[in-house]
């Protein structure tokens, strides 16, 4: 299933008309939220190779790390601080093509350079953010915060 399910061709727009729904599928039934954003999570990294992909949930008034694919993190991010905790804050996306031009940016990993960061929202509530880190600069663009806002909502069926 996996091989004919991910690494789409084409242009990352085409990738994700056929990764969204592929997510759909593998969610499609299956009540266990930690199962799904791990394999969310794992379908994007392997779909587009990403440097880090994955879920802080809020726990507490804190984002604290949840299922991710890539190296160690930051455990635990405080409201406003950071990509992810400004995008909790302000309650959307962040797109950051530059980490180092980010004030209060926080580095889990020096490999990171650019970032994008989508909110879920549950009844007009922040539950999680979606944080995809780039090795490269300037890696994500308006596709990505479309598609990616599109999966945020699919996904907070699952809160
Ligand atoms: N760079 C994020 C921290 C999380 S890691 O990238 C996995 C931030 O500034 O919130």
């Amino acid at each position: 299933m996996a091989e004919s399910l991910l690494f789409g061709e084409g242009t990352r727009e085409d990738q994700y008309k056929v990764l969204i729904p592929q997510i759909k599928a593998l969610i499609d039934g299956e009540p266990d939220l930690v199962a799904n954003l791990a394999n969310s999570a794992a379908a994007l990294r392997q779909t587009f190779d990403f440097f880090w992909v994955g879920f802080y949930l809020v726990k507490n008034d804190e984002l604290v790390l949840g299922p991710f694919q890539g190296d160690i993190a930051c455990t635990r991010i405080q409201k406003g601080k950071g990509v992810c905790g400004s995008s909790w804050d302000q309650k959307q996306t962040l797109l950051v093509p530059d980490v180092d031009l980010f004030e209060g940016h926080i580095a889990c990993s020096a490999l990171s350079q650019s970032e994008i960061v989508v909110p879920i929202v549950k009844a007009s509530t922040v539950v999680a953010v979606l944080d995809i880190d780039s090795a490269v600069k300037n890696d994500f663009s308006q596709t990505d915060q479309q598609y990616l806002e599109e999966l945020a909502l699919i996904l907070s069926e699952l809160f």
